[in-house]
């Protein structure tokens, strides 16, 4: 895709129409580049007729069926007036760009392409839905806008590694996606933890890399009868289902970006075919740790056949220009410990294994460029050098962006923690898992997309912006949507319309009626649109997540691997030191306690860092859970010894006695630590009187 930004010229005019329009501007997502209110208003309702062209059908019949779901009002192909019309129009310049007009004589939707069509569709359906509810007739009042998108790539990422989402699922995040005008999702499909898309030349790679037996006692003692072994988690596409789903985004303009990881995050290719790996004594079962693995592929030319058989039946698959290789976290040690792989770097004349990687990376480019596609991979891709016509996904901040664009590459922003929508958007209790930092929907809006330090021809190379949903810890699919919405629409509304127009008041006064939206297509979502944590609900008691975590290494907001069915506890901890502070509780005639706790695995993958994780020694076979008062090496009020779980239990619950003093203090909790997994985390505690 090519930066496409023909509207620059408008934007100082937008600031003055909006600001003298403030008030009439009508809440519609993402923010049109134009909105010029007009006298009077268009009727609505279902005798109104809807006029298009055949080739228009798709947006016409979308239109519709919106209109239908969240207004009740099914309009009808017909003739006569004050119609809604979609036009195609050559005036109207640049790609997916529309214009619409609506007065009481009709509203017309004109572009010159069905992307800006499909846009303007869009955007009518919006002006129809400012207040929610079913209707027999609405007024619209009348506006001109003119709009098109700041940015060619407004994406989003899924993965569907860590965890599997049905098609159906997948067709839904992209029917949202499509109404927030959001154009490019990036399918992460293969990983340590599986590989998702079946190649028909490798069927191993989805027979055995796509399955794996979840972290935990309780699914270790999920017994599959079949089997008599524990039952495996997982899944992948079939061809057949990647062509469904690639036509049913291509319908709403949805480019899907194939994501194949490589040389890293690769252990799941390698326990289907070890000969790929760079070890003697490769994995043989795929993973359910996450975190950064050693596994990376060789360099053998046996496993570059793979890579470009693999990818000659990705890009048969995907038509979009561009095929993501991954690129990130490739830790070295493998390559650097392996006796063929260091001769093959000095026959290459490679200096080091960053170099190798470069070599890697650019020999599978030439291979995609010689297919007539383009490639784009993290930012780690720049080390040691990088294909010239490579495009960067910045993801370690934008440190990658402005080095790429410096060098002339294009370049997409999507820089953790901001764009990292697995993150929480709000602390509190109550909340689905995902990582433990918040990002809430006012951070996203507010991220800058033109960094000072580029000129503006090196700024031309961000071709855009893109917000990441990581699943290791958002199991449920319901729980995908619940991170992505609203905040994709802030990412929207950064991709889509001018930075003339960014007004966070204003976008935030917009969101309401977007919720109602959502609600009315059953689209999950967060309904937290100011990130203020509730308060907490009681004085005596207080969930893991309203208590403050006494150190902050590896912070998640995590979901407990028990019971098997039914709903899991979420628990916010530092992985590394299961240790929290209560701030000022009030101990006044305090004399009891009563906690809830799950045991939890330690699957991560931290290398060195495991040396880091807390040790506490323990008296009794599970460990005990202790109240230290003031600091954390204050004196110990209660000791209660932690009991052994049955394997399935998502929660224990325990009391004790606590030795309390009168009046307001911290208190420090942990749990002391009789092994590394499995380990305790805090969900609850009570305080009680005698
Ligand atoms: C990444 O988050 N490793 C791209």
């Amino acid at each position: 895709m090519s930066v496409f930004r023909p509207l620059s010229k408008v934007l100082a005019v937008v600031a003055v129409l909006f600001a003298s329009a403030a008030a009439a501007v009508p809440s519609l997502v993402p923010v049109p580049v134009q909105v010029v209110p007009q006298p009077g208003e268009f009727v609505l309702d279902a005798a109104t007729p809807l006029i298009f062209d055949k080739r228009d059908a798709f947006a016409a019949n979308y239109l519709r069926d919106l209109l239908n779901r969240t207004r009740g009002i099914a309009l009808a192909k017909r003739h006569g007036a004050p119609a809604i019309t979609l036009r195609r129009d050559p005036s109207v310049s640049g790609k997916e760009a529309y214009r619409l007009d609506v007065a009481p004589s009709g509203a017309t939707i004109r572009a010159s392409d069905s992307a800006g069509m499909f846009y303007g569709a869009i955007t009518f359906w919006q002006l129809a839905t400012q207040t929610p509810g079913k209707a027999n007739r609405v007024t619209i009042p009348s506006v001109g806008i003119i709009d098109g998108p700041r940015f060619a790539w407004r994406g989003l990422l899924l993965d569907s590694v860590r965890h599997f989402q049905s098609v159906a699922f997948i067709q839904s995040f992209l029917d949202a996606m499509a109404r927030e005008k959001l154009n490019v999702l990036q399918w992460h499909l293969t990983d340590d933890q599986g590989w998702r898309l079946e190649i028909r030349k490798y069927p191993r790679l989805t027979q055995i890399g796509g399955w794996r037996v979840p972290a935990g006692e309780a699914a270790q003692h999920d017994i599959d009868p079949k089997t008599g072994k524990p039952r495996l988690y997982g899944g992948f596409y079939t061809q057949g289902q990647v062509r469904e789903i690639v036509a049913y985004a291509a319908a709403r303009h949805i480019t899907i970006v194939p994501e194949i990881e490589m040389p890293g995050h690769a252990q799941a290719a390698i326990v289907a075919y070890p000969w790929l790996g760079s070890v003697s004594d490769a994995p043989t079962q795929v993973s359910s740790d996450w975190g950064v693995f050693p596994y990376l592929y060789n360099v053998d030319d046996r496993t570059f056949r793979f890579l470009e058989d693999v990818l000659t039946e990705t890009m048969a698959l995907f038509p979009g220009a561009y095929i993501h290789v991954g690129g990130d976290e490739a830790v070295k040690d493998q390559w650097k410990a392996n006796p063929a792989i260091q001769a093959k770097m000095h026959a290459l004349g490679l200096a080091n294994e960053d170099a190798l990687q470069s070599w890697f990376i650019a020999r599978i480019g030439t291979f995609l460029k010689a297919h007539g596609r383009r490639l784009i991979g993290w930012d780690e891709i720049l080390q040691g050098g990088v294909p010239p016509d490579a495009t960067i996904t910045s993801w370690r901040g934008i440190d990658g962006a402005i080095t790429a664009a410096k060098d002339g590459h294009d370049t997409v922003l999507s820089p953790a923690p901001v764009l990292y929508l697995d993150n929480r958007q709000v602390e509190g209790a109550g909340e689905p898992s995902g990582r433990g930092a918040v990002v809430p929907l006012s951070n996203v809006y507010d991220f800058d997309l033109a960094p000072a330090s580029l000129s503006d021809a090196e700024r031309a190379h961000i071709i855009g912006v893109q917000a990441n949903i990581w699943t290791e810890h958002i199991r449920e699919p319901d729980n995908v949507a619940y991170a992505a919405f609203p905040r994709a629409a802030a990412l929207a509304e950064l991709g889509w319309s001018p930075a003339a127009t960014h007004d966070r008041a204003g976008f935030l006064a917009r969101m309401p009626a977007e919720l109602d939206r959502y609600a009315a297509l059953g689209l999950p979502h967060s309904a937290h649109l100011d990130g203020d944590p509730p308060n907490p609900a009681s004085s005596t008691m207080r969930d893991s997540h309203e208590l403050t975590l006494c150190s902050n290494a590896i912070a998640l907001s995590i979901e407990g691997p028990a019971p098997l069915t039914g709903k899991r506890p979420v628990y916010l901890h530092d992985i590394m030191n299961p240790c929290w502070i209560w701030p000022k509780a009030d101990l006044d005639g305090v004399a009891q306690l009563s906690l809830s706790a799950g045991q939890l695995p330690f699957n991560f993958q931290i290398g060195a860092d495991l040396a880091k994780v807390a040790k506490r020694p323990a008296a009794t076979p599970d460990g005990e859970f202790e109240v230290h008062i003031d600091t954390c090496d204050g004196e110990k009020i209660a000791t209660i010894a932690m009991p052994h779980p049955a394997p399935n239990a998502g929660l224990v619950t325990v009391r004790g006695p606590i030795a309390a003093p009168s009046g307001a203090h911290d208190l420090c909790l942990m749990f002391t630590t009789p092994r590394l997994e499995p380990y305790w985390a805090l969900h609850t505690i009570e305080l009680g009187q005698e």
